[in-house]
């Protein structure tokens, strides 16, 4: 049940907010998750009734929820939700924002910033001058904070002046989907995983987040942030992190952020020396993309016929530590790929010495996190049948679906991040330490691509990107997993 009673909503007409965030609190309300007191103030530019924007929820959460919206609980769920119009810019608005506020319990608020972040500054100073960012009402930041270290330094110091870190959250949806949460489980929830994951037993991890959609109809913003701002920063680095840090003490925010934050300290610098041997940047043309539907051009999407942003990326990190020292770390996203795929491959080593004769192929434990959610290991067996000679060998995967063990319909990341974001539980949201160490690392690698004038290279809509990423596993003596 959460804590705050009233949660406030910036941006609240938009992408996001339509898409996401409504429905996470229609389903959070729903389930029971939302307490009896617990209200819902949308704000955005524009003038709206009450009324009128209740119903555009509805069609909102209508659209998302399918067979789960209940007219009577929508209506229900509507009851909380009141609109005000606000002005960033406008000192007054924030005074009518207080005003509005006093009609709501005011002992807990969230504030919940889903805007651009130019505008993250005005507001918190707003929010300040009105006394509404006083302990414990906490703000909730969604990316992109910042389009580089200095930047990102300056929106936190920014939001800082009114919120201390302990309220601030920041969001990386990834940390709110069950697969990624999974993978603290499977790693510290088991003892057979820990002692082989290390460099002695492991040979390479590659981690894949591949979309098929392009970047189409959000061209500003894409074409200023590229795969390496839009995905690797956060999402994909976060995923590094969970896969490679030391066993936190315990769940807190605190104990899994600091091992969190080793973990990208210890990332390898990718300098201008080495950066053509370290990465790959592509940029999706046109042609056929998802089950063969003619495709357009990333330039067409982004209407920008010069621009040579990324769609995809391909690195291959090091993260240097004793544990992991000389284990590749093979990172690649883009968009427009032949196949919507998040996948972790763990690539262990050979055996030290084959007794069959011929070759066993290493194991390799496969954590798909979506859209299908398993973990597969990859064994040798025995084939099956009589043999004349020697024993010959199959390769065989051991499989856990976890669509099979829980029945429950697939949640949206957002509903846990919201009701942790309620309740003041911090655990799954980005400190700021992580973030800037995250940033330091991306900036040396698109300061080193300027370096060397690295133009993305082309690959085909619905391909598996560029064919020159092949040579960042090959220089290593190893294959990217597809
Ligand atoms: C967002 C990026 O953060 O994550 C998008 O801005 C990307 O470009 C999206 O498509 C991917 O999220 P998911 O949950 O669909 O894997």
């Amino acid at each position: 049940m959460s804590t705050a009673c009233t949660f406030v909503l910036f941006g609240a007409t938009g992408d996001l907010a339509r898409r996401m965030l409504f429905p996470s609190l229609y389903f959070l309300h729903l389930e029971g998750f939302l307490a009896e007191e617990q209200k819902i103030v949308a704000t955005s530019r524009s003038e709206r009734e009450d009324a009128e924007f209740r119903e555009a929820v509805r069609e909102w959460v209508q659209e998302r929820a399918g067979d789960r919206y209940d007219p009577d609980v929508f209506d229900a769920f509507a009851q909380r939700i009141s609109y005000v119009s606000v002005d960033a810019s406008e000192p007054q608005s924030f005074e009518n924002l207080a005003q509005h506020l006093k009609a709501y319990c005011q002992d807990e608020i969230v504030f919940y910033l889903s805007t651009s972040p130019s505008i993250f500054g005005a507001v918190c100073q707003g929010l300040k001058a009105n006394g509404l960012s006083k302990a414990p009402n906490r703000i909730v930041v969604e990316k992109p904070i910042g389009s580089d270290l200095a930047s990102n330094i300056e929106i936190n110091e920014t939001v800082a002046e009114a919120f201390s870190e302990d309220r601030t959250f920041r969001i990386d949806h990834y940390l709110g989907k069950e697969t990624v949460q999974n993978l603290i489980a499977l790693r510290f929830g088991n003892r057979i995983f820990e002692p082989l994951w290390n460099a002695q037993a492991i040979e390479s991890v590659q981690i894949t987040i591949a979309e098929t959609v392009g970047a189409e109809g959000r061209g500003g913003y894409y074409d200023e942030y590229g795969a390496i701002r839009d995905m690797v920063q956060n999402h994909l680095l976060q995923l590094v992190c969970l896969v490679a840090m030391e066993p936190p003490t315990s769940l807190s925010a605190d104990s899994v952020r600091n091992e969190k934050v080793k973990v990208l300290k210890s990332l390898a610098p990718i300098t201008p020396e080495n950066v053509e041997h370290k990465t790959v940047r592509g940029q999706y043309e046109g042609g056929y993309a998802e089950q063969g539907a003619p495709a357009s051009s990333y330039k067409e999407d982004v209407e920008n016929e010069d621009s040579d942003t990324e769609s995809y990326v391909a690195i291959a990190a090091e993260v240097e530590n004793w544990r992991w020292a000389g284990v590749p770390f093979y990172l690649e996203t883009g968009k427009r790929m032949a196949e919507r795929n998040t996948q972790i491959v763990i690539r262990f080593r050979e055996v030290p010495h084959s007794i069959f004769g011929a070759e066993t192929n290493p194991n390799e434990l496969i954590i798909n996190l979506q859209p299908e959610e398993r973990i597969t290991l990859q064994i040798m067996n025995k084939k099956p049948g009589l043999t004349a000679e020697g024993m010959p060998l199959q390769e065989l995967g051991l499989n856990l679906s976890l669509a099979e063990h829980h029945t429950a319909r697939r949640r949206i990341a957002y509903e846990q991040l919201i009701l942790d974001a309620l309740n003041d539980n911090p655990a799954l949201f980005v400190q700021r330490d992580e973030q800037e160490a995250a940033w330091r690392w991306i900036d040396g690698i698109i300061d080193a691509w300027q370096a060397r004038g690295m133009r993305p290279k082309s690959y085909r809509s619905g391909g598996t990107g560029p064919s020159s990423k092949h040579s960042l596993t090959e220089r290593n003596g190893h294959s990217w997993y597809e």
